[in-house]
């Protein structure tokens, strides 16, 4: 457990120990779940009007200190932002933004972040 702490950055240990935008959402535009190969769940709403996203949450039942960090990260990063803009965001701008400071085996949470968005970004263009 030492070793793995260290390996995280302090952005990582910040939003792990205190998710930002975390928690399930009543009446979203959209919404999706998904659930990544280790096992860890996401679910991500989305408040969208007018082409843009106004707010943002995500949820994880079973994920660990990383999947939040991630799943924080992602919602930070597409609120207020237009729909197009926000199809910008990758796994990579969320390794950037916590400054690289996931190890090697939780890379793949950035993944399932962002994921996870783009189903709920996909359930909205496909409905609106
Ligand atoms: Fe698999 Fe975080 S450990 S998504």
């Amino acid at each position: 457990m030492e070793e793995k702490t260290q390996a995280y950055s302090k952005e990582v240990l910040a939003l792990a120990k205190n998710p930002k935008h975390f928690g399930r959402m009543n009446d979203p535009s959209a919404s999706a779940y998904l659930k990544g190969i280790c096992g860890d769940d996401m679910e991500f709403y989305l408040i969208i009007k007018n082409k843009i996203i106004e707010n943002a949450q995500f949820y994880t039942q079973t994920g660990c200190e990383a999947t939040k960090a991630c799943g924080s990260t992602a919602a930070q990063f597409v609120i207020g932002k237009s729909v197009d803009d926000a199809m910008d965001i990758s796994p990579k701008k969320i390794l950037e933004a916590l400054n690289y400071g996931l190890p090697e085996n939780h890379r793949h949470c950035s993944i399932l972040a962002v994921s996870t968005f783009y189903k709920a970004l996909a359930c909205h263009l496909l409905l609106d």
